[in-house]
């Protein structure tokens, strides 16, 4: 039996397909490489000492689909595959709904059709809109979200709680990511963007390495103790863990849950960048800019429903964010190009 990893090629699936096959699961991967590298899944096959099968190819392809189901044995479906950056996605909301959503719905069809019925999505912290109290808890309403991405993905929750009801064989877990970073400890993969990056690690990371002048801090009069925004980063490698605890979870539970993946703590935009020039040894040009649209000042998890049901914590901290960002961008200033 294989897992079926869609977005296997991209940021955080190439370091859950590295953990997958390094403990042993045999692997599919579909991805479109409309955000992602081939080469990514060379190095990742490189360090694990394994194959994965890889079939480029798009989730909005129903008869792809259909062959792939046909041709592996497939257990589980991890969920990778989306469009994901939010202001792209204000401007574009029907290329966003179509991959997102109608992509998922034609994937849970398939996987229906073939009977597989383990679902793992990749949700965000997103879902719980700009009015939640922090630290974001699951038992909090979701929606109010503020943008085409963030949308999407409440409506896709809300899809798998529908069928869980309707179907009791699926089973479905959707993980609610804070902000990931970093990359593998090798420095063989990271995160990739493509253009000037929208996300603040890369961007640094980008200072740093000299392809970019300075790094604009959006906004530094926020009511936070530095006055600027604080985030709940999480290390790609902690939170490619989770999906394997999430797997294993599905053994033993049954219907529709959401987790939160985090570290449960805030860390200001300033801490990180100098968290980074300690990691790395260079010096962070910055200026203070206005504040970015949608940006909300402060939000952090509350992850003690994954520390007590999925057995998952994090265990890598700010430093080793930070190193490994460098790490990767240093070994790779043009990324798998
Ligand atoms: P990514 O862009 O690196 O990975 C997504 C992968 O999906 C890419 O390899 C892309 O080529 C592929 N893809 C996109 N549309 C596809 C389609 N229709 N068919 C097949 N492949 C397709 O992004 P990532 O950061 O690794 O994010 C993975 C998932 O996690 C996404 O669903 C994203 O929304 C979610 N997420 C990401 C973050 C974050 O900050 N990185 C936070 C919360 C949630
Ligand atoms: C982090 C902080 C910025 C860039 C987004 C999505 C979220 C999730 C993760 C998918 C903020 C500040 C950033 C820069 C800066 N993705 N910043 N200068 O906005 O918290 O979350 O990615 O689900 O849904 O919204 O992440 O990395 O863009 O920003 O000052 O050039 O860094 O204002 O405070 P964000 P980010």
């Amino acid at each position: 039996m294989a897992i079926l990893v869609t977005g296997g090629a991209g940021y955080i699936g190439s370091h859950t397909v590295l953990a997958l096959l390094e403990r042993g699961d045999d692997v599919v991967v579909l991805d479109n490489l409309y955000n992602a590298s081939r080469e990514s899944i060379n190095r990742v096959e490189k360090l694990a000492g394994k194959k994965a099968v890889f079939v480029e190819g798009d989730v909005l392809d129903r008869e792809c689909l259909r062959e792939l189901f046909a041709s592996h044995d497939i257990s589980s479906v991890i969920h990778f595959a989306a469009l994901k950056a939010v202001g792209e996605s204000t401007r574009l909301p029907l290329e966003y709904y179509q991959n997102n959503v109608s992509g998922t719905l034609i994937l849970l069809e398939e996987m229906r059709n073939a009977g597989v019925w383990n679902f793992i999505f990749s949700s965000s912290a997103t879902v719980y809109g700009a009015d939640a109290p922090v630290p974001y808890v699951e038992t909090l309403p979701i929606g109010g979200t503020t943008s085409p991405y963030g949308t999407s993905k409440f409506m896709i929750e809300l899809i798998m709680r529908d069928f869980a009801k309707a179907e009791p064989q699926f089973k479905a877990i959707a993980l609610r990511y804070f902000n990931p970073v970093g990359a593998h400890e090798s420095g063989e993969i990271g995160e990739d963007p493509t253009g000037i990056p929208n996300n603040l690690l890369p961007y640094i990371a980008q200072v740093a390495i000299g392809r970019l002048d300075k790094l604009g801090v959006f906004g530094g009069d926020y009511d936070t103790p530095d006055g600027t925004c604080q985030r709940d980063y999480i290390h790609v490698v902690d939170l490619a863990e989770g999906h394997l605890k999430a797997l294993d979870h599905l053994k033993k539970t049954d219907g529709y849950k959401a987790y939160n993946l985090g570290g449960g703590k805030g860390f200001s935009v300033l801490e990180m960048i100098k968290a980074f020039e300690e990691a790395s040894g260079k010096t962070i040009a910055y200026e203070i800019k206005p504040r970015r649209d949608g940006d909300l000042p402060a939000f952090w998890a509350d992850a003690a429903l994954a520390n007590k049901e999925l057995n998952w914590r994090v265990t890598r901290g700010i430093d080793e964010m930070m190193r490994d960002t460098w790490k990767w961008q240093s070994q790779n200033p043009n990324g798998f190009r």
